[in-house]
């Protein structure tokens, strides 16, 4: 009998034991490159339907597919071995009923490997996380600032400065973890709310402009590299500055093939002399 010594990918439920422990620290990755370069530095990578709006030039999250999740997500898992991987299902594949939610995250965990899935949603999704956490699936969920909701919320401002929006956040944050999520992103959030459900819920909290009183923090990957230029948030910080060297390297290398100085002789395949 073989004895499994191989170090193995972090879980949804060490996610959740590090509640007090440490701050739990996440990125979204959609793609094997990155997902490399950052797999030993991040607890968990979310493929997030941000995707849409970072990648395929979306106005909003709306639009991305389920295809679309399942090809970045197996992308994800290519490049990385150490990171719990996390899934979001898109717009429309889950609210209609439980069962649906069921059988878009089983076809998630199947096609890509992950071990968990994000979906956003309070008090109303409440049933389906249980029954998806009953039966296997463990969830991530999201809630104050919900990006796929932006038809009937019209806009994408911070939440938890009257009344009306309090009672809904702690609401859906405690609906969400008393169903089992295994930890809450929470987003777009004042942070004396945000510091009152960190303390309240069992679930680690994970932040995206939701203050330090979080148990952990989540960013899109392309703010923190600063390729993404258009507008920078208040909760964003650029951790690098690429946009101006991608364009460097772009400009350098159209100016070097006009002047034909690229390819030079180094990268050039010339027949062996004999
Ligand atoms: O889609 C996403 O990237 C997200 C994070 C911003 C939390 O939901």
């Amino acid at each position: 009998m073989s004895v499994h010594t191989a170090k193995r990918r972090l879980a949804p439920s060490d996610i959740k034991a590090l509640k007090g422990e440490r701050p739990i620290v996440s990125l979204t990755a959609y793609t094997t490159p990155v997902a490399k370069l950052m797999d030993p530095h991040v607890d968990f990578m979310l493929v997030g339907d941000s995707l849409g709006m970072v990648l395929y030039g979306l106005d909003s999250t709306v639009g991305v597919t389920i295809e679309m999740m399942i090809a970045h997500g197996q992308a994800v898992m290519r490049g990385s071995s150490n990171a719990c991987v996390v899934v979001d299902l898109p717009f429309g594949a889950y609210q209609q009923s439980k069962e649906q939610a069921f059988a878009t995250a089983a076809r998630v965990l199947k096609e890509t490997g992950c071990s968990a899935i994000k979906l956003e949603g309070g008090a109303e999704m409440a049933e389906t996380v249980d029954f998806l956490t009953q039966r296997g699936i463990p969830v991530l969920g999201h809630v104050g600032l919900m990006p796929q909701l932006i038809n009937t919320t019209g806009g994408y401002r911070s939440l938890g400065r009257n009344d009306k929006e309090v009672e809904k956040i702690r609401k859906d944050a405690a609906a969400i973890d008393d169903a089992g999520a295994f930890a809450i992103v929470i987003e777009g959030t004042v942070e004396p709310l945000a510091r009152e459900i960190t303390g309240k819920v069992k679930a680690p909290t994970i932040g995206i402009g939701a203050s330090p009183a979080c148990d952990g923090q989540v960013l899109v990957v392309d703010d923190v590299l600063g390729i993404f230029t258009d507008f920078k948030p208040r909760f964003v910080k650029h951790f690098a500055n690429l946009a101006p060297v991608m364009s460097e390297a772009f400009a350098t290398y159209a100016e070097e093939v006009k002047a034909r100085s690229f390819p030079a002789p180094e990268h050039t395949f010339q027949l062996k002399k004999v």
